[in-house]
């Protein structure tokens, strides 16, 4: 199968941290197609070579084991092409057409690695150009709008020139091996399933917490804000995976039809659930693994007096028949303690304890990074002798060891899947308009609410708030048991 892959944004930040090494890693790993292309589209003017040097003296500021050797970029750099546009002049885009009709490659991807306000005019030249046939895709990266109703015009007219199963919109979160690993786990293995529902399960919580800051990306985050920028795409996409029913098949709108049906049945927010159920906060300085580290109204680029949210926690409810009254907690942050993304389901009670000691019910943790694994947590009798208490103890499953050599990184195996036209780790427009959604009354009620988000010192966990608002349904975060 021969491919042209056109990123616009080609000289852009997304594309040398983390198109680029993907790119590198699926090539070194032999996945990518012989003979396929890769045509990097910016304003400026580049010869091939120039931009082949370009993304060479990028790839020192990747990961070193994402690093190629000089020989190994020279072979990687033959694929790589370079041409100068300008995306509001329709004789570019002929030109394009000229360029991937010479080849006629099998499928042509179209990555708008982008800022989203050009989604709109790159969709309609290229539809207006005839680089939306059958064999094209175009890949859409976040963010996909700033709330319901331009995330709805981007759809529009994405869908005026591709059909929608030719739009493929990532959340890098669901490339993440941790992440299809929760699909598996629920769909591939019959032992949960029979506990999956509310008879067994008291809570979930779902945790994605960074350690970093906002670095230099003050001026783009401080018009996001940590429920657009986490909550309304990974979080929730996590949490659909997490409560959908098990899908008729696995073709991706058999699982994205499950995945809406949750979204549909999120509890909505009210102004009133909003200030009892949503915590929001910002960070200030404090040290972040022995080192100090300044407050999010000092950094870069971000505006005095700033009322961005950096952390948010928040409950909600799932409202149908398998999970009625059982609190999912969404909880993101950066500058908090550390890197630590994972999901852990807090199953129910024995309902009658016959064994003394302090009780503490089984838990299954779900981790995401930075390492994926699995750890079920059980209670056994630790000592001989009559002792009779019961200790906590876990089974332990580190998917890097189970299977060393087998892991493909998040952004690589989504461009293979946009590549290969595999649709089921994107996300259809439906689902996202319909997060979108769910967490605008969010939006809404905090602009008109004057205190604005609760500072928590750089390094801890976020506001003592968020802690308070488990407490009331007497559950801790995982890291307070
Ligand atoms: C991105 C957000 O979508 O995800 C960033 O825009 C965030 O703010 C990043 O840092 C986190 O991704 P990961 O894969 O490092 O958890």
């Amino acid at each position: 199968m021969s491919f042209d892959l056109v990123l616009f944004g080609g000289t852009g930040d997304l594309t040398w941290r983390k198109i680029m090494p993907a790119l590198l890693q699926a090539f070194r790993h032999c996945k990518l197609p012989p003979g396929g292309r890769v045509l990097a589209v910016a304003r400026d003017e580049r010869s091939d070579d120039e931009y082949r040097a370009f993304i060479k003296e990028r790839f020192a500021a990747v990961e070193a084991s994402k690093r190629p050797s000089d020989e190994e970029f020279a072979r990687f750099a033959e694929m790589l092409h370079y041409r100068r546009m300008d995306l509001s002049q329709p004789e570019h885009y002929a030109g394009l057409k000229a360029w991937v009709d010479e080849r006629g490659a099998d499928t042509v991807v179209l990555f708008l690695a982008t800022s989203p306000y050009l989604f709109p005019v790159i969709c309609e030249q290229l539809g207006a150009a005839g680089l939306n046939g059958p064999n094209a895709r175009v890949v859409l990266e976040k963010p996909l709008g700033h709330d319901l109703k331009s995330a709805q015009t981007i759809n529009r007219v994405v869908a005026s020139a591709f059909r929608e199963e030719q739009a493929l919109r990532i959340d890098h979160y669901l490339g993440k091996p941790a992440v299809q690993n929760v699909m598996a786990l629920r769909f591939g293995n019959a032992l949960f399933e029979p506990l999956w529902r509310r008879e067994s399960i008291a809570n979930i919580q779902i945790t994605l917490a960074e350690d970093i800051g906002v670095g230099t990306r003050g001026d783009f985050y401080d018009k996001t804000g940590a429920l657009r920028d986490m909550i309304q795409n990974h979080a929730l996409q996590l949490l659909t995976m997490i409560a959908m029913e098990p899908p008729p098949s696995g073709d991706a709108d058999a699982i994205r039809d499950e995945k809406l049906k949750v979204l549909k049945s999120l509890k909505p927010f009210t102004p009133e659930s909003v200030a009892r159920d949503v915590v929001r906060g910002q960070y200030k300085a404090g040290s972040v693994g022995g080192q100090p580290v300044p407050g999010y109204l000092d950094e870069v680029k971000v505006p005095v007096g700033s009322r961005c949210e950096t952390f948010v926690a928040l409950r909600t409810e799932v409202q149908n028949w398998r999970w009625a009254g059982v609190p999912f907690y969404l909880r993101t942050g950066k500058r908090l303690a550390e890197r630590d993304s994972h999901i852990v389901v807090n199953f129910r009670d024995v309902p009658h304890p016959i064994f003394p000691g302090t009780r503490q019910a089984n838990k299954l943790v779900i981790k995401l990074q930075p390492e994926d694994g699995l750890e079920l947590h059980l209670l056994a009798v630790k000592g001989s002798g009559g002792n009779e208490l019961l200790s906590p103890v876990s089974l332990d499953l580190d998917f890097d060891r189970a299977f060393p050599s087998e892991r493909v990184g998040g952004y690589e195996r989504l461009l293979l899947d946009a590549l290969a036209g595999r649709l089921n780790l994107f996300v259809r427009s439906d689902e996202q308009e319909q997060a979108w959604r769910w967490v605008e009354p969010v939006l809404q009620a905090w602009a008109s609410d004057p205190t604005g988000p609760r500072p928590y010192s750089a390094g801890g966990w976020g506001p003592a708030a968020a802690s308070a608002m488990v407490a009331r349904d007497g559950c801790t975060w995982a890291e307070e048991q």
